[in-house]
């Protein structure tokens, strides 16, 4: 039996923790997070002993090693503290991304894991989704020919924005991340990925365009809950969480989405309840327009890899939909991906057009499929029965995307500058 240890119990630790819980070869032995609530959601469900749940994470690694690996899904800048401690204690990890927000922390747990020979997995749960593991077989497969150019965009629901770069978790870069790491590591790893290169050199551009106090409709109130304008803006608090109103392009089910964030009832009155009264919960009902958010709304990356394929990335806000499109251009067809569909459209050149048919579960149930494929890998790493189509996302691997976003970011800051990778620090010998 596989023995996990899981420290941070929001969003993404529930949800990897529920997919490990629902194995028979799988027993969760210790858990960790700051609030008792959490713990109180899980501990059942998971079968965690009682004197294995912790909300204080310094009892929780006097433990010792507990098991085999250790799930870690705190915020951003805790990943190296946590990383590292349990890296010392003997754990393998399965990760969340970001490594780090800072490029020498991430070389330093890449270092540490590989001189002492534990295995790490970052959480990119792209490559572990059936449809981007097909999109990188038709790429590998040779009938595209040269891959020349990539265009690829990540676009973010307007709703989606606002609950984490705007009200929520990832609104400041000095507490979390900048934007272009926290959401587009994962494309910037598909990239390298997809080309099997690095990148030589790029520019970036990008900043807070919209939601900002300049953008604030005269007469509007910092708190949704006592806006004159609550009946008809869209990024009104009832609206997004509790279904108000039909979102067009959203559908009717997704409404609680994102209040686990700061609500571990579904209930719409605990929810309601917790947005006017709770402290930290009603930071979620401010105004878009008055809030202390600093991460950029749009973003593009110019990048040029040492392979010569040229790739333009963009990231925004303005959305009605989460998807990410694709564009592959290479010297005997073309591959087009959207990903909110199951198709992807192949058209070679002289050949009649093709569409792949990729069934997969809808992002927000759990990135395509790669929240439960990425369980299944840890699993295939601890048991060293890896499944020769998976494609693990090693921490090495991550270390590149990371590299690409800081350079971005550098870029960015420096007006659009060329940053020639050799200026952002690789991992050490
Ligand atoms: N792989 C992906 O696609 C993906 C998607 C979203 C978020 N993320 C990343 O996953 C991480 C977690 O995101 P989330 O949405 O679950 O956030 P979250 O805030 O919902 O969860 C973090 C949890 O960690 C707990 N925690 C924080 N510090 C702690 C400590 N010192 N001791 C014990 N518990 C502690 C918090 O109480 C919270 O429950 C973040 O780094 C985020 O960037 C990854």
């Amino acid at each position: 039996m596989l023995k996990i240890a899981v420290l941070g119990l929001g969003s993404r630790g529930k949800n990897y923790g529920t997919h490990f819980a629902k194995r028979s070869d799988v027993q969760i032995t210790a858990v960790c997070d700051k609030y008792q609530s959490k713990i109180d959601k899980i501990k059942k469900l998971w079968n965690v002993p009682e004197d294995k749940c912790f909300t204080d994470e310094d009892k929780f690694f006097a433990l010792g090693k507990v098991a085999d690996c250790m799930l870690i899904a705190t915020q951003d800048r805790d990943h190296y503290k946590h990383a590292m401690k349990a890296l010392k204690l003997g754990y393998d990890l399965l990760l969340e991304k970001p490594l780090s927000p800072d490029i020498e922390e991430c070389l330093d747990i890449e270092e540490y894991a590989r001189k002492n020979g534990r295995r790490v997995l970052v959480c990119h749960v792209l490559r572990y989704a059936n449809y981007y593991r097909k999109i990188q077989q038709i790429i590998q497969s040779g009938v595209l020919g040269e891959i020349e150019l990539i265009k690829h965009d990540e676009n973010i629901s307007y709703w989606h924005f606002c609950h984490s770069y705007v009200r929520g978790n990832w609104r400041k870069e000095e507490e979390t991340a900048p934007m272009l790491l926290a959401k587009c590591c994962h494309d910037m790893d598909l990239m390298y990925w997809f080309t099997g290169s690095k990148c030589k050199s790029l520019n970036s551009y990008g900043d807070l365009t919209y939601f900002n106090a300049q953008h604030k409709p005269e007469g509007a109130k910092d708190n949704c809950f006592d806006c004159p304008h609550r009946m008809t803006c869209n990024f009104e608090v009832e609206h997004q969480y509790l279904g108000r109103k039909k979102l067009i392009g959203r559908g009717k089910k997704k409404f609680l989405w994102g209040t686990y964030a700061f609500c571990t009832s579904s209930k719409k009155k605990d929810i309601l309840n917790a947005l006017k009264n709770d402290e930290r919960a009603s930071q979620w009902a401010r105004c878009v327009f008055a809030c202390d958010n600093n991460v950029v709304d749009c973003q593009t990356v110019n990048m040029l890899m040492e392979n010569g394929t040229k790739i333009v990335l963009t990231a925004n806000a303005f959305n009605e939909q989460d998807y990410r499109h694709t564009e592959i251009r290479g010297s005997k067809g073309v591959l087009i991906a959207d990903d909110r569909g199951s198709i992807i459209r192949l058209n070679l050149f002289g050949q009649k057009p093709k569409k792949i048919i990729v069934n997969i579960i809808p992002v927000i149930k759990g990135h395509y499929g790669g929240d439960e494929g990425i369980v299944k890998a840890t699993v295939g790493m601890l048991t060293d029965n890896h499944d020769p189509d998976m494609q693990y996302t090693w921490i090495k691997d991550t270390i590149e995307s990371h590299r690409i976003v800081q350079a971005a970011e550098l870029s960015r800051h420096e007006g659009g500058r060329t940053v020639d990778m050799s200026e952002i620090p690789d991992i050490r010998k």
